[in-house]
């Protein structure tokens, strides 16, 4: 059983209780990617709510840019791990549900689920 295994058998608690991570991909010449549809905004908003709320830290929450996740065609995209949840969200409305609902209380955001089929 490798390392990572044994910790896992042994119910080592992760580093994180979850991390979201946000798709700040920008492409040039107006090529379709999640900043050109307004991931920036919602991954600050989700930094200051997280902060704002005190759920940042080891243990708790943390919230990450990423490249492109490879779902493009959904985006702006966030997933949160260690669910593996994606959402596509529209909105400061839509991140505050996201804080407030899943990385505060645990409880996932059906209505802003992305679609499976939606790649890249
Ligand atoms: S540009 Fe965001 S998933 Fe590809």
């Amino acid at each position: 059983m490798s390392e990572i295994n044994t910790r896992i058998a042994l119910g080592h608690e992760s580093y994180y209780e979850r991390h979201i991570f946000f798709c700040l991909n920008e492409r040039k010449a107006g090529e379709e990617c999640c900043v050109q549809n307004g991931s920036k905004a919602g991954f600050d908003r989700c930094k200051q709510l997280v902060k704002q709320a005190g759920l940042s830290g080891p243990g708790k929450v943390r919230v990450n840019k990423s490249g492109c996740l490879d779902r493009c065609a959904a985006g702006p995209v966030a997933v949160v791990y260690p669910e593996a949840v994606w959402y596509t969200y529209l909105d400061a409305s839509d991140i505050d549900e996201i804080v407030e609902s899943h990385l505060k209380n645990g409880k996932v955001v059906e209505r802003l689920l992305t679609p499976p089929h939606l790649g890249s």
